[in-house]
């Protein structure tokens, strides 16, 4: 795992913006996994920064968002199909056709995920996942005790993240207690992985994730098990870790170190 520790938020999600932008650079038709939530906002701000003024092009791009509240309709204000189209899809020209995100009201959850899984497989799988961590250490919604192998499915909301999201809400009943989600297997599968954090009230996810045992409680511990997984972090989500001291040497040797590390 390579963890890039940044002064603040802004200069992480530049840093998180520049390696999405990297990868379109070289591979324009490349498949990128998205994630909601506030964390990924800076970084799609970049991104339609970028796209604006330098021109970074979406035209070839498709888009595999994590995952979805069952029940809400995609033009509810905190459906997560709303959260891509403001804070990012309406910005930059991808075409509507190449952007999949769960669908929460489908009337056949289990046809749809399995076809879900299929159409990322039909489009030769995704280059790049974006993703965040919830308190409780979850990645996409696969809550504590998921499957380190499960694939797109409907889960039930842990307490603690119906707690995290009512603030979007205005009471904590409107929070949906149903999620669609890829799977720890589904998300394991991209080829790379952006894993963003930032704030203090991350920093045990993140310590947990990052140096704790790889376990099913947490599921982003299981990043872990993935050959190209790069965390940006600011300073107050990497307050926890142990090997802060390492991590900063490696940033600090990084341009001098052979090609390929
Ligand atoms: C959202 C998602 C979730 C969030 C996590 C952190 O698509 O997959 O796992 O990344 O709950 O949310 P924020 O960024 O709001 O703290």
């Amino acid at each position: 795992m390579e963890v890039i520790i940044s002064e603040t938020y802004e200069d992480m999600s530049r840093a998180a913006a520049k390696a999405v932008a990297k990868l379109l650079n070289s591979k324009p038709n490349a498949v990128l996994g998205l994630a909601t939530g506030s964390t990924p906002l800076g970084a799609y701000k970049e991104l339609v920064r970028i796209h604006k003024n330098e021109g970074l092009d979406f035209s070839q791009v498709t888009t595999f968002n994590l995952d979805e509240y069952v029940g809400l309709k995609k033009d509810h204000p905190q459906s997560y199909h709303y959260f891509m189209h403001e804070n990012l899809f309406k910005h930059i020209n991808i075409p509507p056709q190449n952007v999949y995100i769960p669908s929460g009201t489908t009337d056949n959850f289990v046809a749809f995920c399995a076809w879900y899984e299929k159409r990322i497989r039909e489009c030769g799988g995704i280059d790049l996942q974006v993703l965040g961590v919830g308190s409780d250490g979850h990645i996409a919604f696969n809550e504590p005790s998921s499957s380190l192998g499960s694939r797109t499915r409907i889960k039930t909301l842990a307490r603690q993240t119906i707690a995290d999201n009512a603030r979007f809400f205005d009471k904590i009943a409107d929070v949906p207690i149903y999620a669609i989600t890829m799977g720890v297997g589904t998300i394991l599968e991209a080829r790379s992985i952006l894993f963003l954090a930032n704030g203090e009230h991350k920093a045990d996810a993140v310590a947990a994730a990052i140096e704790g045992p790889v376990t099913s409680m947490i599921t982003a511990s299981a990043l872990q098990l993935h050959p190209d997984v790069s965390c940006c972090l600011d300073r107050p989500a990497a307050g926890k870790l142990k090997m802060i001291d390492y991590y900063k040497w490696v940033q600090e040797k990084h341009p001098s170190a052979p090609q390929g590390t």
